[in-house]
């Protein structure tokens, strides 16, 4: 009893707190606005990235220190110099009229100056704790440098291995994509904004960006309201949900209306049925680009933005230039742009930027924490944990630290390549390839002999997308004259002679993936496979390790290949952590996020799809099924191997028969029947064979991480209730029904076993 009123005790107190911070906050922006003049208050609610700096979309804003000066200017992103964010921030805060601090953003997405693997891998590791520990580093690191706010987490969930943003999300499964998204969430914002170390987070983008039409990016999506909910909503209401101080628009439209003038969207979705209390940023110039959607002239779409929900426009100074005239014409009201000016200087204000404009630019910081070792550690641990192993026929792998090893393959020892898209501030400084994990892993009885073998493409459109003005820019690279590709696989083949094993690297730059890097072909270009061939006809052990920013078609390769690791890309401390992984000091357990298609012709494949009244049937040719190839993926959600092995007992439920709100445990017990220690991803699964709507053949609903010595047993329990239960019908009712339900545990959403139960009303 003590204890009770000691914790009521204690949450009124934090509530009265919280009420008493509020309060201050508002009579604090309140008093601000008051001085306010129209103009400065949509100065606010403008965000710039100034010529000269990174530049991450298709313009940027020219005379930013005349329009800082001005009052013009809310908030800037992709400032990469502390000295200049300090000059301007100086400018803000005592020549422009109302001295308002600017709030600075960048997209940190894996990373600052420590990269870990891009967000995609780190789905794969089925470690919460370690992304938002992820997260959180990130943070520490862009905010000692001037940063106060990431473009990140995406929760896009995508279904689509084309579209090159897969790399930055968390892969296909909305009930796992809300838990990464409130585990960044977590990461970044701590659980005090005010806190130097932490920064805004912004989830995007919303909505539904992940489903363009053929995996090209930014094209168009149709897709219904049940649709939404059920599957594409659940991350970006999670990250609300997390708290999430600020949400960003997508390029996309919605019911064919453009997101960023979509008021259904931002306003009934987000803030009345989510309850979000930050801001809304568009994406880059996304308010401008309605024009070309066909939505009518800047201010027409401006006024149609602001109206719609959206509080902050990136780039495009639409909201600048017209707004102050939408107001004179009555088309858009004076409180409306005073909502979303309270809402960015709440942002302001919680950020701790009125008390001290500086506090994310700390030299002293930059100097001790950016790349620290604990970063450093962190982000190999965190890397190991994303390396999928996908096949490791004949005990190939792991190797042992003895013997000659050659490195074959043209991302072996690249360093952009191993950070992959997006890599924020990362630079070539302290990452590490695989060529120098294996060097330094290997120890001193394993010799490391490398050769580039081929180059990465000769496809024409391929080749251009290598062209990355920004990566090539980090790596200082120049035009160097090229070998021909077959004094490449000479060179290669002539080292491979007395190897005791042929370790291949191949796969995607870190260019082919993230932002506007949509592929048709999802294969391993032929310049590599023709590569791989050769290694293969040398008789050697091969291992593939593959580096890229989506699940690829590895039919070819799996037919062909014995050992197949994902490596995705790893980041700053990539190579050890993949070294770590081939000569066994870390044994593999991550499971990919994203169903891997036997060819482009799948997709879009994802485990849980619907039914059709005509299950495939290989004795009935009116079935759903292809004539040239299986229905079933090549590898499914959920799968990675080990150097171990699982064996799953039958799955016991406390009950088979149960009536109402209660909860029902599901367990199973897990065995590790070989000779390492090792950690399994073990999954639950759910399906509702009869319902109001046709329901997915399953739905991830659970997971849990265990570690197993050789020959140890566990018992991992789920507890189920009836929010689990719970779906959108086609009126948009979220409830469940009575009646039959199917749990599923295994290691992947392909294989496990099974029990019922009847859940009555
Ligand atoms: C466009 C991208 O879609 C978005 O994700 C990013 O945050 C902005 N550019 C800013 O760089």
């Amino acid at each position: 009893m003590r204890k009770i009123t000691f914790w009521l005790v204690l949450s009124v107190l934090i509530f009265q707190a919280i009420a008493q911070e509020n309060s201050d906050m508002d009579v604090f922006i309140s008093n601000l606005m008051s001085e306010m003049t129209l103009q400065e208050k949509i100065g606010q609610l403008n965000q710039v990235a100034p010529h000269g700096w990174v530049v991450t979309g298709s313009s940027v804003n020219e005379d930013i220190e005349k329009k800082v000066i001005a009052g013009q200017v809310g908030g800037m992103l992709n400032s990469m110099n502390p000295d200049m964010t300090r000059k301007i921030q100086e400018l803000a805060i005592t020549k422009s009229p109302s001295k308002i601090p600017i709030i600075f953003g960048l997209d940190v997405i894996h990373g600052f100056k420590t990269i870990f693997p891009i967000p995609f891998a780190l789905s794969c590791s089925w470690n919460l704790n370690r992304i938002e520990q992820s997260a959180r580093i990130a943070a520490t690191e862009a905010s000692a440098s001037g940063f106060c706010w990431t473009f990140s987490p995406m929760v896009d969930i995508s279904r689509d291995p084309r579209w090159g943003r897969v790399a930055e999300g968390a892969g296909e499964d909305p009930w796992w994509g809300a838990k990464v998204a409130e585990a960044m969430v977590k990461g970044y914002q701590g659980n005090d904004l005010s806190d130097e170390r932490t920064i805004l987070a912004c989830i995007k983008h919303f909505a539904i960006y992940g489903a363009a039409e053929a995996g090209r990016d930014y094209n168009t999506i149709d897709m219904s309201r049940l649709s939404m909910y059920q599957d594409y909503f659940p991350p970006y209401k999670a990250g609300v949900e997390a708290g999430a101080g600020s949400v960003m628009t997508s390029f996309n439209v919605v019911d064919r209306i453009p997101a960023t003038g979509n008021r259904w969207l931002m306003t009934n979705v987000l803030r009345d049925q989510w309850g979000f209390e930050g801001f809304v940023v568009t994406d880059y110039r996304a308010n401008n680009e309605m024009s070309v959607h066909g939505l009518g002239d800047l201010k027409t779409i401006s006024a149609l933005s602001l109206n719609a929900g959206v509080d902050m426009d990136m780039v495009g100074e639409g909201f600048l230039t017209t707004l102050e005239s939408s107001v004179s014409e009555g088309t858009v009201k004076i409180e409306d742009i005073d909502k979303a000016c309270r809402r960015i200087l709440e942002a302001k204000y919680k950020l701790g930027l009125f008390n001290d404009p500086y506090k994310y630019i700390d030299s002293i910081r930059m100097q001790n924490e950016v790349f620290s070792d604990s970063h450093l550690k962190a982000a190999r641990e965190i890397a190991q944990q994303t390396v999928v192993l996908l096949k490791n026929d004949k005990n190939i792998l792991p190797l042992k630290k003895q013997g000659r090893i050659a490195l074959i393959g043209p991302l072996a020892d690249s360093k952009s390549d191993m950070l992959g898209s997006w890599a924020g501030a990362g630079s070539r400084e302290n990452v590490s390839t695989l060529k120098h994990g294996l060097e330094t892993v290997g120890g001193a009885n394993v010799t490391v002999a490398f050769a580039k073998g081929a180059e990465p493409t000769d496809d024409p459109f391929l080749l251009a997308a290598s062209q990355n003005p920004w990566q090539r820019r980090r790596d200082g690279q120049t035009e160097e004259v090229k070998p021909s590709a077959d004094s490449l696989l000479a060179e290669a083949l002539e080292i491979c002679r007395d190897a005791d094993v042929i370790i291949a690297s191949v796969g995607e730059l870190a260019s082919w993936s993230g932002e506007a890097a949509s592929r048709t072909d999802i294969t391993i270009p032929q310049t590599q496979r023709r590569l791989m061939k050769a290694l293969k006809e040398t008789g050697k052990r091969v291992v593939l390790v593959i580096s890229s920013g989506r699940p690829l078609d590895l039919t070819w390769e799996n037919e062909n290949f014995d050992a197949i690791v994902m490596a995705w890309q790893g980041g700053t401390q990539g190579g050890l952590a993949l070294a770590d992984v081939l000569f066994g000091d870390y044994n593999p357990s991550a499971k990919t996020t994203m169903t891997f298609p036997r060819s482009v012709g799948q997709i879009p494949i994802y485990y849980s799809q619907l039914n059709t009244g005509r299950p495939a049937n290989p004795f009935n040719k009116f079935s759903s099924k292809y004539i040239d190839s299986p229905n079933e993926p090549l590898f499914p959600f959920g799968y990675g191997l080990s150097y171990t092995t699982f064996e799953y007992g039958n799955v016991s439920l406390s009950d088979s028969l149960v009536r109402g709100d209660v909860t029902l445990t599901a367990s199973v017990n897990v065995t590790n029947t070989g000779e390492r220690a090792g950690e399994e991803v073990v999954q639950l699964y759910l399906a509702d064979p009869v319902a109001r709507v046709s329901r997915p053949l399953k739905e991830l609903k659970g997971f849990e991480k265990v570690l197993l010595e050789p020959g140890e047993t566990k018992t991992v329990s789920f507890t189920i209730n009836t929010n689990d239960l719970k779906y959108y019908d086609s009126e948009l009712n979220y409830d469940w029904d009575a009646g039959e339900f199917v749990f599923y545990i295994g290691p992947n959403s392909s294989d496990g076993k099974e029990a019922r139960v009847m859940w009555e009303k």
